[in-house]
């Protein structure tokens, strides 16, 4: 497989976090041109050491993490400490970070990756709110042609909401953001709660992870323990849905997903269903399609390669 170049746009949060640690773990694969965070589940400076914590538990001081938004296009902020903990990172008790923050904006970093490297060679993996990604195609519309493709975790159809009965957090957070994303015309791959929601970390599955026994094993397992309370409780699931690793397993292994190319329409409207993800599933409209919307996954090969990766590390 040839390497692909990305960049992790990201809000860490326990499940970014895993998300950062298995792009981290597959050098072969993917080619991590930096990591730019973004307000989301906590305040920008919190996503920011979080990233750096999560990097330099990889072992990988040397990754550039950009401080980026800190807050969305025209709404205030809303954040998700009630599923990731005060610190976004709770679980595990990890050092502070000691590698610095990179000097630039995240954003200006996203407009010159793009412009540097050759057309259609970068790829842009979003796995928050999609602030950092709009502002950036606002300040430099050039980009959206030479952008490879948009691999995000976000929305939701056939499952609704996480934040609200009609939205799923990312898109919820910043819904303009995301319409300017959906937009813009680059190719886009989403994971949607519909499938992220078929990749519950169950006991088994996280023992997997503890079973790895070494420090990022056991910080996984720890990571997940903690927001999987929520969930456990809201769905009454067997263990909470690992969202956003979703992204990074489908560069790796496109094949664990399926999915159809439909049109998605952003909510940016109503206060009632504000940040839904209107996916024309069903193909009811002429609208034309503009993401590959995925729906099924091979939950057991998923967690097999996470834990095969993170094994690595
Ligand atoms: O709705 C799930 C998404 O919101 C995940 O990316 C999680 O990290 C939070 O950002
Ligand atoms: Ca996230």
């Amino acid at each position: 497989m040839t390497q692909r170049k990305i960049i992790i746009d990201t809000d860490p949060g326990q499940d970014d976090a895993v998300a950062i640690l298995v792009a981290l773990a597959s050098p072969d694969e993917i080619d991590v041109l930096g990591i730019t965070c973004v307000a989301g589940n906590v305040p920008l400076d919190l996503t920011t050491r979080n990233a750096r914590i999560v990097c330099e538990l990889a072992g990988k001081r040397d990754v550039k993490v950009f401080a980026g938004c800190d807050r969305p296009l025209g709404r205030d902020l809303v954040t998700a400490e009630h599923v990731h903990g005060k610190t976004g990172l709770d679980g595990p008790d990890l050092p502070e970070p000691t590698m610095p923050v990179a000097d630039g904006q995240a954003v200006d970093f996203i407009i010159d990756c793009l412009r540097e490297h050759a057309p259609g060679t970068v790829t842009l993996c979003p796995l928050g709110p999609l602030t950092n990604i709009a502002t950036a195609l606002q300040k430099a519309p050039d980009i959206a042609k030479r952008i490879a493709k948009i691999v995000l975790m976000g929305g939701g159809y056939f499952e609704g909401g996480n934040i609200t009965p009609a939205a799923e957090f990312n898109i919820y957070v910043d819904p303009e953001a995301a319409d300017i994303v959906f937009k813009c015309g680059a190719p886009i791959v989403v994971m949607p709660l519909d499938v992220t929601h078929k990749a519950l970390v169950t006991k088994n599955r996280n023992d997997a992870f503890r079973d790895i026994g070494s420090p990022v094993g056991i910080a996984v397992a720890q990571m997940t323990e903690f927001f999987e309370r929520f969930d456990k409780e809201k769905y009454g699931s067997d263990g909470a849905p690992l969202h956003d690793p979703c992204v990074i397993a489908y560069l790796i292994q496109p094949d664990l997903f399926k999915g159809r190319h439909i049109n998605v329409e952003i909510e940016t409207d109503s206060e009632l269903t504000m940040g839904m993800t209107v996916a024309d599933w069903w193909g009811v409209t002429d609208r034309p399609p503009n993401a590959t919307f995925m729906k099924e996954i091979n939950a057991d090969g998923f967690f097999d390669l996470l834990t095969v990766r993170l094994a690595r590390l």
